[in-house]
């Protein structure tokens, strides 16, 4: 116990303190404070709220002292965020008991010292720091020199699929190259020309994620010096995955829009190009046909005769061939029974020499809906398909046709050949016009053109492939409107 002498002292020593000290009880009201403190607040916070009348809060602050004295009996330290709050460098808050019971506290402000200020600002920044890096939108990696990994953010995760946990305990930075990635990054970033010696800016380079995607990254890294010696690199990811997609469509469109002007020009060139031969055309026709008829002509002149008109009906073909894929949308479209008119096409080739040793397979389903089209164009379509794929077959060989329902309203019709199948080199080109890889005479490279455009017209889609067992496939596919019934 003090003697009254004792506590004049000490509450005399108490109120000359340079330093805040308050009596708050455990339901937060200040209930003492000394002369310093009552100076610095015009002596009125005796009965205010602490939370209140310090930080001017509506609630007890999150990480607050009072409590924990309260719970634990522990003395409390509280240095959290004091100079956002224009406060004081740090507050200790100690309980004050009675038995088990904590009676009050006793708040204390006190001054942090230089160094430790300074190591405070230290480590707030470095915090922040590092929250940038763990935040950034771009994937942040960091490895020691030994290819440990140091950093991997949020993004990285995202673009890797390694756990943080799993990149920092069991990763090496190596794993996340192709074979000899990381030796060829590294190689870049000590030499001068990318960047300057220890950088490297937007290289681009694949990574390789946990499943074995790989991704497309842009990068750039540092390496990180102490006392000039390599300790560390850094590397800033960018995923290029959405670029590259959006470059691509945009890259397709173009290409789109360049077929599409091309094929109309095209269509115009081949249109004026046909009239102007058909009419010439007849006529050699009709006086090659007339000097057959009407002289009496040697064996070898009737020959050479022939062979006029037989290359006269070939160029008159062509013609046919030219104004059909000149010829724009005028199509007669009523609800057509598609296996009809493929048994037809069939029908009508299977008759021609070159069928001799094709097997034909049919697999037509029975229910097959109606589609609305123009009967001779979709035949011409089916047409220029079987004869492309006995070409192909040469003779000898099998050809599939297959019709049947498939998505949304979509009769698909396939013709699978067992011939060669198409190059490489050679699909993309197939559906231009006057390609062809077959011998002057033999095409003219519009089937498919013709056949595409037809198709288009009616709202579908044609498509190649090759197959896996070997031989080509055609694809139709043809919209039908559910409701539509009845036939030629
Ligand atoms: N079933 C097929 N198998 C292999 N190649 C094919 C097949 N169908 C078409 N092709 C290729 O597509 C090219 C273009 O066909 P097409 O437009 O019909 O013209 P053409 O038959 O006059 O050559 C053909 O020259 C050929 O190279
Ligand atoms: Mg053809």
């Amino acid at each position: 116990m003090h003697t009254e002498e004792e506590k004049k002292h000490l509450l005399e020593a108490l109120d000359s303190l340079q330093r805040e000290l308050v009596v708050i009880s455990p339901e937060f009201y200040i209930l003492a404070a000394n002369e310093y403190t009552k100076q610095s607040y015009q002596g009125n916070l005796i009965g205010e709220i602490c939370y209140e009348k310090y930080y001017n809060r509506k609630h007890p602050c999150p990480a607050c002292p009072v409590n924990k004295g309260t719970d634990g009996g522990q003395a409390g330290k509280w240095q959290e965020n004091l100079e956002d709050l224009n406060f004081k460098d740090g507050v200790i808050c100690y309980p004050v008991f009675s038995g088990d019971k904590c009676d009050y506290l006793l708040r204390l402000d006190f001054e942090l010292s230089g160094a430790g200020r300074l190591e405070k600002k230290l480590q707030r920044s470095n915090a922040f720091l590092h929250n940038l890096l763990l935040s950034s939108v771009d994937a942040v990696i960091a490895a020691d020199k030994d290819g440990n990994i140091l950093i991997f953010n949020d993004a990285a995760y995202e673009i890797l699929d390694y756990t943080t946990e799993e990149a920092l305990n069991s990763l090496d930075i190596r794993d996340l190259y192709l074979e000899g990635g990381a030796r060829d990054v590294m190689k870049r970033l000590r030499s001068q020309e990318y960047g300057g010696s220890g950088k490297l800016k937007a290289y681009q380079v694949e990574l390789v994620s946990k499943h074995g995607e790989r991704i497309p990254v842009s990068l750039n890294a540092s390496i990180i010096y102490e006392d000039s010696a390599e300790v560390a690199t850094i590397g800033f990811f960018h995923d290029l995955r959405e670029t590259q997609k959006m470059e691509q469509e945009l890259e397709d469109t173009r290409m789109q829009l360049v077929q599409a002007d091309k094929m109309a020009a095209l269509g115009k060139l081949a249109a004026g190009v046909a009239h102007q031969i058909n009419n010439p055309l007849g006529g050699i026709g009709l006086f090659a046909q007339l000097l057959l008829e009407e002289h009496d002509l040697s064996e070898e002149a009737k020959k050479d005769v022939q062979r006029i008109l037989e290359d006269t009906q070939r160029c008159s073909d062509t013609v046919k061939e030219l104004l059909e894929f000149a010829k724009q949308s005028a199509y007669k479209s009523t609800p057509q029974d598609i296996n009809k008119a493929l048994d037809r096409t069939l029908f009508l080739l299977e008759k021609q020499a070159l069928f001799q040793n094709v097997e034909v397979e049919k697999d037509l389903e029975s229910d097959l809906p109606f589609v609305p089209c123009d009967l001779q164009q979709m035949s011409h379509v089916f047409m220029n398909l079987v004869l492309n794929a006995i070409q192909a077959l040469q003779g000898e060989g099998k050809l599939k046709v297959r019709s049947s329902t498939c998505g949304q309203e979509k009769v698909k019709i396939e013709f699978k050949d067992s011939g060669p199948g198409i190059p490489e080199y050679v699909l993309p080109n197939i559906f231009l016009p006057f390609y062809t890889t077959k011998d002057a005479g033999e095409g003219t490279g519009l089937g498919l053109s013709v056949a595409y455009r037809i198709v288009e017209n009616h709202g579908g889609k044609i498509s190649a492939y090759n197959l896996e067992e070997g031989g080509a496939c055609f694809v139709v596919e043809l919209p039908y409107d559910g409701n539509a019934q009845g036939g030629d």
